[in-house]
């Protein structure tokens, strides 16, 4: 089995993950055998999955590019995944040199990975934590040094929450962040939905809702409306939350099913 330098010794190399697979659809270098084997597995149901995988960064970074441009000037990314190209402490940083961000993620991998590209950055960090966990997060030290929670923050959960079970009530955890995050802040979401998918097709989200119970993720669909309940007490900005090539789009992205908004606490 291979084992680089740079993989934490708490990864089980046999078991897929669902950031590691991200990462095998967007390109990366980051993953290992039984990643690539479940995401191959996943294309062969829905070939289309690296160029939605494209997409959901394309929005990421117009939603982060929208942020800066409403003065937000600090970030904390919530499942920020393995970096990959456009990561958002570039975006920030190549508008505001002090822009500030914090990356979260809960698989090492991607923790591992952010925090040796940031070792030489001031101005941004990379902690381990679950998110569904939201004290644990907004307690910590990276976050609460960074981070200054007496003027506006960016939260991102970009391509997350569909990781987080009803089970896990997610609604609870969105409401502490919501009520942690200062006034004139923003959330911005996006996450994947059954909703307008061909009855022909959802057979195979089936299968690949199996194939994502290999991991520690499990895969739960949600509704526009189970969407919108995340954005609860927020001014959602226009369009509003939208089918994801509706939110600015600027290119002809591929085709995915997902849901995307970005909302302002007043
Ligand atoms: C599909 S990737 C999205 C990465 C990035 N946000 C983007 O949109 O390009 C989802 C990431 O969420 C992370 N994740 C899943 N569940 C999580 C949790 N409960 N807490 C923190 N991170 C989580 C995964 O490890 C993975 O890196």
């Amino acid at each position: 089995m291979e084992q680089a330098s740079w993989v934490p010794s708490s990864v089980d190399l046999d078991r897929p993950s669902a950031a590691r697979m991200y990462d095998y659809f967007l390109g990366g270098s980051h993953n290992f055998a039984a990643d690539r084997e479940a995401a191959k597995s996943v294309e062969q149901i829905f070939p289309g999955m690296a160029g939605a995988s494209r997409a959901n960064r394309s929005f990421l970074r117009r939603a982060v590019r929208y942020l800066l441009d409403q003065g937000i000037d600090q970030f904390l990314d919530l499942g920020s995944g393995i970096p990959t190209v456009g990561n958002v402490h570039e975006i920030a940083q190549q508008a505001d040199e002090n822009a500030k961000v914090v990356y979260v993620d809960v698989e090492p991998v991607a923790v591992a990975h952010s925090t040796a590209m940031l070792a030489t950055n001031p101005h941004a960090g990379a902690i381990q934590a679950d998110l569904r966990d939201p004290d644990s997060v907004l307690n910590n030290d990276t976050v609460r040094d960074m981070l200054d929670f007496t003027r506006p923050i960016g939260l991102l959960m970009v391509a997350v929450l569909h990781f987080v079970p009803d089970s896990d009530n997610p609604e609870k955890a969105l409401a502490r962040y919501r009520e942690a995050l200062p006034k004139g802040s923003y959330l911005a979401i996006s996450h994947g939905s059954l909703e307008g998918i061909n009855p022909d097709g959802l057979e195979d989200t089936e299968q690949i809702k199996a194939i994502y119970r290999r991991t520690d993720s499990p895969l739960t669909f949600r509704t526009r409306d189970e969407v919108a309940k995340f954005f609860t007490d927020l001014d959602v900005v226009p369009p509003g939350v939208v089918p994801l090539s509706e939110w600015h789009a600027d290119s002809a992205d591929a085709y995915i099913s997902a849901y995307v908004g970005v909302a302002r606490k007043p």
